[in-house]
């Protein structure tokens, strides 16, 4: 089965609305786990708009599954994820005035500062994942870098209106998704998923994980976070898999 990350930073934002204790994205992300996610995502924001350093510190403690700390390469951010030890780290752009990661990392031109990032996690055995749009020469770059997990930027096909963008962007996907998996990437996707778009996804069958956050937490207001997991599970369960790398025994 597709593995499923769900991304809590959405309960932080409701907590952070009244700058109060709840409700709580380590206990979200409990449920979550006991709902069938397989990692729990998070972005620590140079701005800390949703998730604070010590949300990030309780997930490591508390959650038995695998932390996938969403970051950028901001030199304090990279600081504390070093301290943090979280299993996976996700290396995206950040851009203070964006409402979300609006694209993926241009690993061709960040090549020279991404190196050493990466290799400080990796001496740390925290598994590096660079979040990426699905373009070619960006998925070589990857593998050049020796990051061992690349997560497709799904935006374009997730925003697509008309029906025949939607199938351009999900070939793109398909393409960056069987590249990645010959170059020995372990290939995940996320950004905009939801219980709709999804469907298409998990047919991709060297996409081993997707990450969810908005449309995850949008659903749970009308059946609750472990149902709205639960859906999204069952979603999953229908594709077609490749033989999994062994990410989840880390
Ligand atoms: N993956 C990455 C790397 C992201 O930056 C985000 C957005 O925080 C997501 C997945 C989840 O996106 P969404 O909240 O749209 O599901």
């Amino acid at each position: 089965m597709i593995r499923l990350g769900v991304n809590v930073d959405h309960i932080a934002t409701l907590r952070q609305a009244r700058r109060g204790e709840r409700p709580d994205p380590v206990e979200a992300a409990l449920l979550c786990e006991r709902s069938g996610a397989q990692s729990i995502v998070c972005h620590l924001r140079e701005d800390r708009r949703h998730i604070q350093d010590q949300d990030v510190q309780r997930l490591k403690r508390t959650i038995a599954t695998r932390l996938n700390l969403e970051m950028s390469m901001a030199r304090g951010i990279v600081n504390a994820a070093l301290r943090i030890t979280p299993a996976q780290v996700t290396l995206v752009p950040e851009r203070r005035q964006e409402l979300t990661t609006e694209g993926g990392l241009d690993v061709v031109r960040l090549s020279a500062a991404l190196r050493p990032i990466i290799q400080a996690f990796q001496r740390r055995k925290i598994d590096v994942s660079l979040f990426i749009d699905p373009v070619p020469d960006h998925l070589e770059a990857a593998a050049r870098l020796g990051a061992r997990i690349v997560e497709l930027h799904t935006g374009c096909y997730a925003n697509a209106r008309a029906q025949a963008a939607k199938g351009r962007a999900l070939r793109t996907l398909e393409r960056a998704a069987r590249q990645g998996r010959a170059l020995g990437l372990v290939v995940a996707a996320g950004h905009g998923l939801d219980y709709e778009n999804i469907r298409d996804v998990v047919e991709i069958s060297e996409i081993e994980e997707v990450n969810i956050g908005f449309s995850i937490v949008a659903r749970a207001l009308w059946v609750g976070l472990e149902r709205a997991v639960q859906e999204m599970v069952a979603l999953l369960k229908s594709g077609v898999r490749e033989q999994p790398h062994a990410i989840a025994a880390r």
